[in-house]
């Protein structure tokens, strides 16, 4: 490297370090301002391996003010209002949810068990001590037995997800149809995202009607478990989730088996695993030789190609008579394509690469498919995904997500995540 592009790093590295500083409202960091100004679970997680590398305490403050969010179930919510923004719709008057921090009814994908093992292995202080980590942990061991308690109560092997937000892939072509059987709201209200946003890059109004439906649903259910379990009229298998839920299983059970916490709570974590080992094969589909979601309810896979059907190799679901297949999936798609991965695949038929999650690239998912690939010892294709992200942040900076064609932002600017990513992942030596 010239020093031409050493400089260049060290700026770049500057400027990520003042972006996670700048949304940064003491103890939590927001995505981004305006677009989204409170605190996201995803989000924290990913972005606490964003402060790892300056600032280690920081990095485990973002855990412990996530986990202050938990209920009493063990659901960590997906988001946190821990102080009123008028820039957000919906907000907590329409969740109606009145825990203290107040949040949302539902949850994200759980990849803070995944991160929390990093921060510990990679952690070069003793940033977070013994007691502390392991309040954490306990936390986090709660948080996956709900998981498995409250979204798999039959034992199948396969958890659901009661709403589009809670995959974090919230406009993905993989909920068209299972979202098309829920009613619309017949109230009406403001949206504030596509006063941030060109309505070009977001939902349409006819899905939002339906995403408020179900706020509205969990609402009168009384955040009920067993209730929404039964009767949502959205419930989904997610293969982004599940495959999340059980990589971050696995990392738990390794930290637990590090620090000494080995009892019949993680005996039972252990044999969950082996459900989901057992059950994944249902959402593999031979035509197209990847992984999709399920809708539950009609019984049916979602057959949209969307980068969430690599997500098993993050989690080491994938057999190995499966994985040459996926691989010539994912080289194919990689192929002469300048930016990499989009969100739906280029050649399926509801690929639209500015449109929220329905082409738009995210480096947190490239990051977690490119270390199940390593994995899997697929190196190249795991070098040719991190170059491809490492590309995107030279082309258009630290966006939220970015045009599956052109590179160029989408969605909001100064976003945590890729900051985050930018920093762990993609411009350290
Ligand atoms: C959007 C994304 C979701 C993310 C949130 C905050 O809703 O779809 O994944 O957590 O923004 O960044």
């Amino acid at each position: 490297m010239t020093s031409g592009a050493d400089t260049t790093t060290q700026s770049m590295i500057e400027q990520a370090q003042k972006t996670l500083r700048d949304n940064d409202l003491g103890g939590y960091t927001v995505p981004t301002h305006g677009l989204y100004p409170f605190q996201w679970n995803w989000d924290s997680a990913i972005v606490a391996l964003g402060w790892l590398p300056f600032d280690e305490t920081r990095a485990w403050e973002e855990v412990t003010s996530l986990l202050s969010a938990q209920w009493k179930s063990g659901m960590v919510p997906h988001v946190v209002f821990h102080r009123p923004s008028d820039t957000y719709f919906p907000g907590p008057d329409i969740w109606g949810v009145q825990n203290t921090p107040d949040s949302t009814s539902i949850t994200q994908p759980p990849v803070l068990a995944s991160v929390v093992k990093l921060l510990h292995q990679h952690g070069r202080e003793q940033a977070l001590s013994g007691e502390a980590l392991h309040t954490v942990v306990q936390q986090l061991i709660r948080s996956h037995l709900w998981w498995y308690n409250s979204r798999d109560p039959e034992n199948t092997g396969l958890v659901v997800s009661y709403h589009p937000w809670e995959s974090g892939m919230d406009n993905s072509p993989a909920w068209d149809e299972p979202l098309r059987a829920v009613p619309k709201v017949q109230w009406s209200y403001t949206r504030r995202d596509t006063s941030h946003i060109d309505a070009s890059e977001r939902p349409h109004k006819e899905e939002y009607d339906r995403f408020l439906y179900l706020v509205d649903f969990f609402r009168k259910m009384n955040f009920d478990d067993t209730l929404i379990y039964q009767d949502c009229p959205y419930r989904v298998n997610d293969v982004s989730m599940i495959s999340i839920l059980h990589r971050g299983t696995r990392d738990l059970l390794a930290l637990c088996h590090d620090l000494g916490i080995e009892n019949a709570q993680t005996q039972y974590l252990a044999h969950r695993m082996t459900l989901t080992e057992e059950a994944i094969g249902e959402l593999w589909h031979a035509d197209t030789r990847m992984f999709h979601s399920k809708d539950t309810r009609s019984g049916k896979l979602c057959m949209a190609r969307t980068s969430a059907g690599m997500l098993p190799l993050f989690a080491g679901l994938v057999s190995h008579t499966q994985l040459p297949l996926l691989i010539n999936e994912l080289d194919h798609w990689l192929k002469n394509r300048p930016f990499a991965l989009s969100s739906t695949h280029p050649e399926d038929p509801n690929y639209e690469p500015q449109r929220y999650w329905r082409g738009p690239i995210w480096l947190h998912i490239n990051w977690m498919i490119a270390e199940g690939l390593l994995d899997y010892g697929c190196t190249s294709q795991a070098e040719r995904i991190k170059e491809a992200s490492r590309d995107l942040l030279y082309v258009s900076g630290y966006n939220e997500s970015f045009h599956a064609q052109t590179g160029a932002r989408s969605g909001g600017a100064d976003f945590s995540w890729t900051a985050a990513m930018a920093l762990y992942w993609l411009l350290p030596a």
